[in-house]
């Protein structure tokens, strides 16, 4: 296995995201993209630095001046401006400059996390992206969209840097709790339902495959799903537009994250919220009630949730809502399905669909 695709982000400029099933290839790689003599600081949580921080170092070693690393404690709650500034002050006791360049190893929360302190260290640092779970390999480590978490509300404080190179080792995928894979396939089956019918049925005819990780199927998967978000990236990389498609089940979603105090993983919730927003657009006519059935029960043989509990407060998550960044003058930019691998923005969703589309999660028990 070794392919390679190239994210365009302007006329002469972009960069390579490699898929390997190990790290051999990482120090060819960095230095036919200019990234030796430097130092570098590889960025990586309390587990990854336990299973592939000593690889990683190993490949770099012989490109750099020097290596450190900065650990962090694992989780989504530690994706915050405390560790932003225990990052910055590790970075400038060893004195790291403009010229240097930062590793984010691990998943979305150290790639967001380490991805934004690139960004603003000294006004811009480079970086480089090595992802670890099959969220970030196939959504959060390519377009270039770094931030953390404020008071538990989703990357209120970001900005877009985009990454020098995406190295993916696609044998790390093999070490993944099932929590954590299944949490990856939302974002996985989001791509499919919101720009490609074929991709979403070929997810739903290959589940055994896909839970049993099969290389090629999971390479498969995975190049699939970044065709499609470098298409939208590269056409819209500032969320000026249709970049916001991507979004598809985040509005609900990071409403009931926001709910469940972090409880519930970034996928579960994006599972949850695609099946709310499927079901706003099955109300409004676009979808049939056979095709809204069948995407709400393709999350279960991915160990996905597709319901709450039944004491959630509907209200509480419509309120949860409103703060979501997605809005503009006030309105909620609500990501719907035209059709299956269609979706488009819509900016006339009322409070009382989004309850409606909450209180099924709470109540779907009952229509079976
Ligand atoms: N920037 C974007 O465009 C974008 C897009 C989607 C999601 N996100 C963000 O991504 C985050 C979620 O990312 P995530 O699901 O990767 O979470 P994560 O980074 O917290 O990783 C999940 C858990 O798996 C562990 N882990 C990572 N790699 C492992 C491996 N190979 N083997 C065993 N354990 C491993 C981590 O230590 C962590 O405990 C959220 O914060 C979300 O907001 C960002
Ligand atoms: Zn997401």
């Amino acid at each position: 296995m070794s392919d390679k695709l190239f994210v365009k982000t302007g006329p002469d400029d972009g960069y390579s995201i490699y898929l390997e099933k190990d790290f051999s290839s990482l120090p060819k790689y960095m230095e036919e993209n200019g990234l030796s003599g430097k130092r570098m600081c590889i960025v990586t949580d309390s587990t990854v630095n336990g299973l592939y921080e000593k690889d990683v170092r190993e490949a770099l070693t012989p490109l750099c001046t020097r290596t450190d690393t900065f650990v962090f404690e694992a989780g989504e709650e530690h994706k915050n401006l405390d560790t932003v500034k225990d990052l910055y002050v590790f970075l400038t006791e060893r004195q790291y400059d403009r010229k240097d360049l930062i590793v984010a190893l691990g998943g979305g929360v150290v790639g967001d996390l380490a991805g934004f302190a690139a960004a603003t260290y000294l006004r811009g640092i480079s970086f480089i992206q090595i992802p670890t779970t099959l969220l970030s390999c196939t959504d959060s480590s390519i377009g270039g969209k770094t931030g953390v978490d404020l008071d538990n509300y989703k990357n209120m404080v970001g900005a877009f840097h985009m990454p020098k190179l995406v190295y993916m080792n696609l044998s790390t995928l093999g070490t993944l709790s099932a929590r954590q894979f299944a949490s990856g396939m939302a974002e996985v089956i989001k791509h499919g339902l919101i720009k490609d019918e074929a991709y979403y049925e070929y997810i739903v005819n290959n589940f055994n495959e896909i839970n049993e990780r099969d290389g090629e199927t999971l390479e498969h998967i995975v190049k699939r799903s970044l065709e499609i978000k470098r298409d939208v990236v590269e056409k819209d990389p500032k969320e000026q537009g249709d970049r916001a498609l991507l979004n598809f089940g985040h509005t609900i979603g990071h409403a009931i994250e926001k709910y469940c105090d972090l409880s519930l993983l970034h996928g579960e919730c994006v599972a949850l919220g695609s099946i709310a927003a499927a079901y706003i657009s099955y109300k409004r006519g676009s979808l049939s009630t056979e095709e809204f059935y069948e995407i709400r029960d393709m999350f279960l043989p991915f160990f996905l949730p597709i319901t709450l509990r039944d004491d959630a407060d509907p209200d509480e998550i419509l309120k949860l809502t409103k703060s979501d960044k997605k809005m503009q003058s006030g309105k909620i930019r609500f990501v719907l399905l035209k059709k299956v691998g269609k979706a488009c923005i819509d900016t006339s969703v009322t409070d009382e669909e989004i309850l409606d589309g909450i209180r099924q999660l709470i109540l779907s028990d009952e229509w079976d």
